[in-house]
């Protein structure tokens, strides 16, 4: 059976094993192996596939089963509607840094041609989608990998938002001086002892892993933070969901103003922020 209805179901069957998403992964390598948009596939569940678009929908089925995330396999993922390139490079953008966003637009909202920054910006996720929600704001995007700087910088060419600038290095090392409205970040912030590593094998380790206790990163960007803050400006972090209460902690320890952790839409806590005092 070549029809598109019935690939579409064996693969979604095959894919259970492997993934919790297994329908919403069959519809996007198969609506990929044809070229065409998942609501394509639905318009038209007749369509067949040709002998190489099976041999090619098969071998992304296998990548899939090893456990490879669809997005590497497509080159493609959504954030906040924006369509992304995703290479093995980067870190695959996930729903739960959206909060991130929503509280950076938040923070800059009453501010004229606001100046953000977004260390550690891997496909460019939150840099992109602030750019795109203020073209009137300046977006500084940073990364220590320049092959993932590559990508956000190719996802700005692609999607036409010219409001950013990109540099390469270690958090706030190339920007000696700067001050911004808002500083964001999605940091590694995973332990390296984590055993839920394994299931993250194909991610870049330098995107997930900071130090034994996965708080390395997080305490370097919060320690140097203020500094890099207009008064009242907004320090926004992602972490684990374990790592609310720590992360405060060292919000505090920097002198951060108004520390407060919000969940994701899990329940689990997600963001801190805080705001640098006059
Ligand atoms: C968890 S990923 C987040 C990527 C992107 N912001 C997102 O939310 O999808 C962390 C990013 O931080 C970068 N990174 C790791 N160590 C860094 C450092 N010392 N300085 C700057 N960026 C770093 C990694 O290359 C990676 O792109």
């Amino acid at each position: 059976m070549t029809r598109v209805a019935g690939v579409l179901a064996a693969l979604r069957e095959r894919l259970e094993a492997a993934s919790p998403s297994a329908a919403l992964d069959a519809e996007l390598l198969v609506a990929h192996v044809l070229g065409a948009g998942r609501p394509a596939l639905a318009a038209d569940p007749a369509r067949t596939l040709a002998p190489a678009e099976m041999l090619a929908l098969e071998s992304l089925a296998r990548r899939r089963l090893a456990g490879e995330p669809v997005a590497y396999l497509t080159g493609r993922r959504e954030f906040w509607s924006l369509e992304l390139e995703v290479t093995p490079d980067v870190l695959v953008p996930r729903p739960e840094t959206e909060l991130v966003v929503e509280r950076v637009l938040g923070a800059i909202a009453g501010i004229g041609r606001p100046s953000v920054l977004d260390l550690g910006t891997g496909s460019g996720a939150i840099a992109l989608a602030v750019a795109r929600e203020r073209p009137d704001a300046v977006v500084t995007a940073t990364d220590a990998s320049v092959a993932a700087l590559a990508v956000a910088r190719r996802n700005a060419a692609r999607l036409e938002l010219r409001n950013l600038r990109f540099v390469e290095g270690s958090w706030f090392d190339p920007l000696p001086g700067a001050r911004f409205h808002a500083i964001a970040s999605n940091p590694p912030y995973v332990a390296a002892s984590d055993p839920e590593l394994a299931a993250l094998a194909h991610e870049p380790r330098n995107a997930l892993v900071a130090g034994e206790g996965g708080l390395a990163a997080i305490a370097a960007i919060v320690s140097a933070g203020p500094a890099h803050l207009e008064p009242r400006g907004g320090l926004f972090v992602e972490h684990g969901a374990s790592q609310g209460a720590a992360v405060r902690a060292l919000f505090a320890a920097a002198g951060l103003d108004a520390v407060a952790t919000r969940a994701d839409l899990a329940g689990h806590e997600r963001v801190t922020e805080g705001t640098r005092p006059r």
